[in-house]
């Protein structure tokens, strides 16, 4: 049995987790700081650093606790080193060096959007039979598809040329004054009404594009909001404001939204299955923050149905940042007798 102690502070989620053989989670600690960038609508990465700083600890130390294992019974320290905040992903590198030099443990830096692809493939029983797999991650920093033959083995085929799904999410609520965390809430609100009641588009870019684009949905729905602007950029005036809305007509606007997102999400991996090359795929895998959304998740299991391709979804604990997924594909890095040294760097974009 491995046991890996896992580190992830990419964004504004400070957390630790360990797990034993990649699978099962033995502790899955998160702070959120949701409570300290809410005054600003979004993260702010300076604030988001320092928060890291004063909770990394207490958070590596209940990840302990709860797992009921001593830091020396620890085989191997990951952390998510890439991409994300560069102030906020130092926090976790440099703590995640420490504790590996101080406990003469290997180092393993892991890919923050493969942690999510994986995330939903922990403690899956027969896990070489899920490949190939058609990925999806949708989170606030991306939105992508992807092939993947294993855990380590992924390859891009697509992905946003603007805004993120979650990203969208974020900017819609504060459109619609859903309240924060954006996602979240619009997720609530959009429950409370019809999603066919307003015509959002559905940007499906060329024929065979496997790439998404969300910036035009929500300037669509900008402007049902507010009306049509006179005027550019800050100067803009608008014809009304939120408050002018009733209850359900946001409501109404919040589910078609939600469904706008979901129809294009789901038209983009049925396209995938359709171009798919080589060995059919034999699992659909999805992961981020917006696997949580309660539209999203039957979406993908009856898209599943309709393919005959068993889905896998993480549950609800690992769907935001987390650190179990970070120290669960790990194990795949640390079974292949790899580690990292020391000079382990972060990078903001993770290229792949
Ligand atoms: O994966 P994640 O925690 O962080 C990144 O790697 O970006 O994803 C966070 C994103 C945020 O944009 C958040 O608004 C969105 O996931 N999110 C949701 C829901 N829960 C979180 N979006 C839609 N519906 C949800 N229920
Ligand atoms: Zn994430």
């Amino acid at each position: 049995m491995t046991l890996i102690l896992g580190l992830e502070t990419s964004c504004d989620e400070t957390a630790a987790a360990v797990v034993s053989d990649g699978a099962s989670v033995l502790s899955n600690v998160v702070a959120t700081q949701h409570e300290l960038h809410e005054a600003y609508g979004g993260v702010v990465p300076e604030i988001a650093s320092r928060a890291h700083l004063e909770r990394l600890w207490p958070t590596v130390q209940a990840a302990l606790v709860e797992a009921d294992v001593r830091a020396d019974e620890i085989d191997a320290v990951a952390v998510g080193n890439r991409p994300g905040l560069v102030g906020s992903l130092i926090v976790g590198a440099s703590a995640a060096k420490a504790l590996a030099w101080s406990l003469g443990k290997p180092l393993l830096g892991v890919h923050h959007v493969h942690a999510h692809l994986y995330a939903p493939l922990m403690g899956v029983g027969d896990l070489a039979g899920c490949f190939p797999a058609l990925g999806l991650v949708v989170s606030g920093g991306h939105t992508a598809l992807y092939r993947m033959d294993g855990p380590l083995r992924i390859k891009r085929l697509g992905q946003t040329i603007d805004d993120a799904v979650g990203e969208a999410y974020d900017k819609a609520a504060v459109i619609l004054n859903a309240g924060y965390p954006g996602g979240p809430a619009l997720d609530r609100l959009a429950q409370t009404g019809d999603p066919a009641a307003e015509d959002l588009p559905r940007s499906m870019l060329d024929k065979q594009s496997l790439n998404f684009s969300f910036s035009g949905l929500k300037t669509a729905l900008l402007y049902k909001v507010r009306g049509t602007p006179t005027g550019r950029g800050d100067g803009a005036s608008f014809e009304r404001s939120i408050e002018d809305l009733t209850d359900r007509r946001r409501a109404d606007l919040a589910a078609s939204f939600q469904q706008a997102v979901v129809d294009t999400l789901i038209k983009k991996l049925g396209r995938a299955m359709d171009q798919w090359e080589g060995e059919a795929p034999r699992a659909l895998v999805a992961g981020g923050g917006v696997t949580a959304n309660s539209a999203l998740r039957p979406a993908l299991l009856a898209l599943g149905e309709e393919r005959s391709l068993p889905v896998h979804i993480p549950p609800m604990t690992l769907c935001v940042d987390n650190a179990a997924m970070i120290a669960g594909l790990a194990h795949h890095r640390l079974a292949a007798g790899d580690a990292d040294d020391l000079g382990l760097p972060v990078l903001a974009t993770g290229r792949d």
